[in-house]
């Protein structure tokens, strides 16, 4: 029970990732608040934590709509009490295609999702975590940033900019005791990877193809990276701020 008594914010937690960051917390004794535009994967999310014992609240919340993510800190502090975690883990990525044919709309889209939502979560979360003497901003960023491939070079450069982010905030809120950092996923076979496909499914084939390139054999799983989001936000990782953490079976390195 490392997270007992402590209260996270969790965006993008009506489904892939965020959900089992979400269950995770939840299941180490948080109250968790699931942020998400989806409202019957978030509250399908919020009644399975409850039913698990834990506290937990569904906020409609689109990250980069500031209204929005002001009435979701403000839901944490008024339903349990404050903020301790906050997860910047809602994303989206847009179809697979050279850069130069991307629609406007979905470049700004990308950023305004992935990048302004980490900028609004920090502008109305970091008051809220000072106001508890302290605590810790998890960013889910990507390998991609780090080791870009063809095709997704918007959403790649969306991720690079929360790296830096990321970086940058963990100096200027050391001094308040608030630890920032991130994690760096590999391919997944969540509904984000389905949409950057244009798929319903993914196939076999397509699987092994993704899990080729990575030299431990598979595709990050959700709950490899729940435990590192975890591991990140507790005690154990008192001295990490701006870590971005590659989570990716080794794909960074070749
Ligand atoms: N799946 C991968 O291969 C992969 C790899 C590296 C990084 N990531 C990142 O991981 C994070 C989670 O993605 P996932 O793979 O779990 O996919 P997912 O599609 O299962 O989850 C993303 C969630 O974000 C929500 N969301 C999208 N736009 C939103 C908005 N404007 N406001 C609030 N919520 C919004 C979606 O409704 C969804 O529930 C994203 O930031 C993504 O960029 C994914």
């Amino acid at each position: 029970m490392r997270f007992k008594e402590k209260i996270v914010v969790v965006t993008g937690a009506a489904s892939g990732f965020g959900e089992a960051i979400a269950k995770s917390f939840g299941a180490e004794g948080a109250s968790v608040v699931v942020a998400d535009v989806n409202e019957v994967g978030g509250k399908r999310v919020t009644s399975q934590l409850e039913q698990a014992g834990a506290r937990a609240l569904f906020v409609r919340t689109d990250v980069s709509r500031a209204e929005d993510v002001r009435a979701m800190i403000e839901a944490a502090v008024s339903t349990f009490g404050g903020l301790d975690v906050l997860v910047n883990n809602a994303g989206f990525c847009h179809r697979a295609m050279p850069l130069w044919e991307l629609p406007e709309e979905d470049y700004e889209r990308v950023f305004a999702t992935n990048t302004k939502g980490v900028y609004l979560g920090a502008k109305y979360g970091i008051p809220a975590l000072r106001e508890r003497g302290g605590g810790v901003i998890i960013n889910t960023a990507s390998i991609g940033a780090v080791a870009p491939r063809p095709g997704v070079t918007a959403y790649n450069a969306t991720k690079g900019a929360v790296i830096t982010m990321t970086r940058g905030l963990a100096v200027e809120l050391a001094p308040f005791k608030i630890r920032v950092n991130a994690v760096n996923p590999v391919a997944a076979a969540t509904n984000f990877m389905k949409g950057a496909l244009g798929m319903d499914s993914l196939p076999d084939d397509v699987r092994k193809t993704l899990a080729a390139g990575i030299p431990l054999g598979r595709l990050t799983e959700p709950s490899d990276v729940a435990a590192a989001v975890l591991y990140l936000a507790s005690e154990d990782a008192s001295f990490l701020t701006g870590v971005c953490l590659d989570i990716d079976g080794g794909r960074s390195i070749s």
